[in-house]
């Protein structure tokens, strides 16, 4: 018999779900946001809390939204509202992949701003913009492109059509032939770059820094960056993957494709951390200097390398790649239910999804200048959105996502999707899911919240 399929069709072989799943882990959230993440906590500490919670928190969410994306082979939205038509789950549970939709929407209007950064310093990389530039230059230089609404508009809007004509495309055809020749190239760019400054940087501090575990540096701020960035980089709690296990073939098992994509994204941190650290240590930058890192730090480090021009070109172009891949996850949920339900085009799905996160985009670009005005907490709009997605959207998402597969959804249903020819892996990730991964996400989140 056929293998069941979604609208949107499946993937074209089942390792191609790996690849975009992997595409939308890795994105500015390993290169950009890791590096500074470790060094704001600390390093080798913060990397086993963080190896711990992609294993016990982000692994088991990870299956859990995968599988329930394969059970009824629609978009997140139908799939609820199939499940609640079957009597097999209340109807408010639909308002968890609403929750999902609009946080993917949310995120991708400030995440699209940072790409377009991303491009920015691309174009400057390869016009030699960064030739001889000193700690004062690079510091203006990135202050001067946040002052400069009508370049960062610029960048934002390119960025945004080319996630508007990759989404357009089915995705299993569009995206897969993207992430099929992105991802390889970008593993093993990395690698050389990583070899490349380790040669020339000071490796044995990087190495130091990165793996030397010490207890001293545990604290709870450190488990609650880690368990927030686990989520964010392994792309859980907003649908996407959910929406991805639509397209995935019956054959494959899901614990081993995501362990994979777990395997994936923790590789390219780590990469991008070896290509950072040896550098900001032969250089004598601070490595605690925050989002400041990629877009101030490189380009000093970059600009004064031999060949540091061809690197920062590369190294930037793989930025933009990595935030287009994840990007196009985030419309992913909508654009299918608008297709699915509706049946509007993919293209003009997106389009339509696109313009409006365009619009918002603007208001967020210009919150960091003439529009910096303190909305709520004393945070502006960029931050204030980067703030209520990644410490209350996207872990209460998580946690409902969760909570609505390991205790609603009937035992068998997940037993049948989890258990290939090839492999058993449902009793491990079944009482790992209800019994460490939800309660520690409920723990972490409130003491978050409470401020411990
Ligand atoms: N994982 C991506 C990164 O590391 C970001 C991302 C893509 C994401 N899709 C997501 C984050 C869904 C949270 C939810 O940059």
């Amino acid at each position: 018999m056929p293998e069941s399929r979604c609208l949107q069709g499946i993937w074209s072989s089942p390792w191609i779900f790996i690849f975009a799943a992997s595409g939308s882990a890795v994105g500015l959230g390993n290169i950009w946001k890791f590096p500074y993440v470790l060094g704001e906590n600390g390093g080798g500490a913060f990397l086993v809390v963080y190896c711990l919670c992609l294993l016990l928190v982000g692994l088991p969410v990870l299956i859990a939204e995968v599988a329930l994306g394969r059970t009824v082979r629609s978009n997140p939205i139908d799939t609820v509202n199939d499940l609640s038509e079957r009597r097999i789950v209340h109807p408010a549970w639909v308002l968890v992949p609403w929750l999902a939709g609009i946080t993917g929407f949310l995120i991708l209007t400030f995440y699209s701003v940072i790409a377009g950064w991303s491009i920015a310093y691309l174009d400057r990389a390869i016009t030699g913009g960064f030739d001889n530039i000193t700690q004062v230059g690079a510091s203006s230089m990135f202050n001067e492109l946040l002052a400069t609404p009508s370049e960062m508009l610029l960048w934002h809007s390119v960025f945004m059509v080319l996630v508007v004509l990759t989404v357009g495309q089915s995705v299993t055809r569009g995206l897969s032939a993207v992430v099929r020749i992105l991802l390889p190239v970008l593993v093993v760019t990395l690698l050389l770059l990583a070899c490349y400054s380790m040669m020339i940087g000071n490796m044995s501090e990087a190495l130091n820094f990165m793996f030397r575990w010490s207890w001293q540096n545990i604290t709870f701020d450190v488990v609650l960056a880690a368990v927030g960035l686990a989520l964010f980089s392994l792309s859980v709690g907003m649908g996407a993957m959910f929406a991805y296990g639509a397209y995935m073939s019956k054959r494959m098992s899901i614990a081993r494709a995501c362990s994979i994509v777990v395997g994936v994204d923790l590789l390219v941190a780590l990469l991008a951390g070896l290509v950072i650290f040896p550098l900001v240590f032969s250089f004598d930058i601070d490595v605690q200097a925050d989002s400041s890192l990629t877009f101030v730090s490189l380009p000093i480090i970059f600009g004064n390398l031999l060949g540091g021009q061809f690197f920062a070109g590369v190294f930037f172009l793989l930025l933009v790649v990595a935030a287009l891949t994840s990007a196009i996850s985030m419309l992913e949920l909508f654009v299918a239910w608008l297709h699915e339900k509706f049946y509007i085009a993919r293209l003009k799905a997106a389009l339509l999804m696109g313009m409006a996160v365009w619009f918002v985009g603007i208001a967020v670009l210009l919150s960091l200048n003439h529009w910096d005005s303190k909305l709520m907490f004393g945070l502006n709009l960029f931050e204030l959105l980067d703030k209520f997605t990644s410490l209350i959207l996207l872990p209460v998402g998580a946690i409902l996502l969760s909570v609505l597969v390991a205790w609603f959804i009937p035992r068998p249903m997940l037993q049948n999707e989890m258990i290939t020819k090839q492999a058993n892996h449902f009793q491990w990730w079944y009482k790992t899911l209800k019994y460490i991964s939800i309660p520690a996400m409920i723990v972490i989140t409130l003491a978050g919240w409470i401020g411990v």
